[in-house]
């Protein structure tokens, strides 16, 4: 069997994080200028059954028996197995490359999970279809995230501009006009699980003023929402501004992030936040296009260790590495 290949996009949490665990509404769009890519590999002399993984960047090379079964990968494949019902998979091997930054906001796990998916099925000759690719990157979340709210497998699968909430059938996003973002990168790996696990303390210690944190960050979305479909652009900077200050109450915000975040602003964007878990990882800021390359550069010089333009429009992401 020949070399097959799949690969997906990064993504970035335009609005609602955190809050989306606890069933408020958020909207998430892919970041096509970052990738994971998956290709499976017949492997003519190992005995049948024999699946090899190997993923150079967290230098993992290993023949599926004698890993971990909790690790990511080992636990993808299974489920692969599973869902297609084979009795074993033909002898292969499975190399993971990335390029989307670990623990950083982006979904580099969701993203490894989804290209592997599809990698894995279609060289068996049954590509699975994007719903039950994106309810096995799910699954694989859960491992490891215990409560994800799913936004990550979902915006990742389908590649598009999407309304999010949990436990209901996601929506594409109607994006009237296009926009630009820069998405900054701290250099401050966080495991996402740390955050959601203590906001979840805080939750249960301050059920009250949690949810009204929550809630005020639906009410942000809902109106994300209006402004993206109505193409009323300039009224999402305030918007990001304010959901990165009910980010900060919710205290997953940090020193680096906000500096990233004024230095947005005082270089021109129209509004500027953290996304993903936070305490680390990537922000991003809305600009005119005509400014990113300049927002971009301030951000590198205030300590950002990469910079990404892209652009939000109704059907993709489109744009370069700066
Ligand atoms: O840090 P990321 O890219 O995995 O995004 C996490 C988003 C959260 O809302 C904090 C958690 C979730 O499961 O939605």
């Amino acid at each position: 069997m020949p070399a097959i290949t799949a690969s997906a996009p990064g993504k970035a949490i335009l609005f609602g994080e955190h809050a989306v665990v606890y069933h408020r509404p958020a909207i998430a769009v892919p970041v096509t200028q970052v990738k994971a890519r998956a290709s499976v590999f017949a492997q003519i002399q190992a005995p049948a059954g024999q699946v090899w993984l190997d993923a150079p960047d967290i230098h993992l090379s290993a023949v599926l028996d004698e890993v971990d079964p909790a690790q990511p990968l080992a636990i993808l494949v299974r489920e692969v197995q599973r869902e297609l019902a084979l009795e074993r998979f033909p002898a292969l091997k499975i190399t993971i490359r990335s390029d989307i930054p670990l623990a950083a906001g982006l979904g580099s796990g969701a993203a490894v999970s989804v290209a592997a998916i599809r990698a894995l099925s279609a060289f068996v000759g049954h590509p699975l279809p994007d719903e039950t690719v994106s309810r096995i990157a799910y699954r694989v979340e859960q491992v490891h995230h215990g409560t994800p709210s799913g936004i990550d497998n979902t915006v990742i699968t389908y590649a598009q501009p999407i309304w999010f909430l949990r436990g209901a059938p996601f929506e594409l996003l109607k994006v009237a006009q296009p926009f630009t973002l820069v998405i900054a990168d701290s250099g401050i790996t966080s495991p996402t699980v740390a955050a959601v696990q203590d906001v979840r303390r805080h939750h249960e210690l301050d059920p009250l003023k949690y949810d009204a944190i929550f809630d005020a960050i639906a009410s942000v979305v809902n109106r994300a929402r209006t402004c993206i479909e109505q193409g009323q652009i300039h009224d999402l900077g305030p918007l990001m501004d304010e959901n990165h200050c009910l980010l900060k109450r919710l205290d997953v915000s940090c020193g680096a992030l906000d500096h990233l975040v004024d230095t947005a602003h005082s270089a021109g964007a129209l509004g500027a936040k953290l996304i993903g878990g936070g305490r680390g990882g990537n922000m991003i800021a809305l600009v005119h296009a005509v400014d990113a390359r300049l927002v971009a550069e301030a951000l590198l010089r205030a300590g950002a260790v990469r910079t990404l333009i892209t652009e939000v429009t109704p059907h993709q992401t489109q744009g370069g590495a700066c």
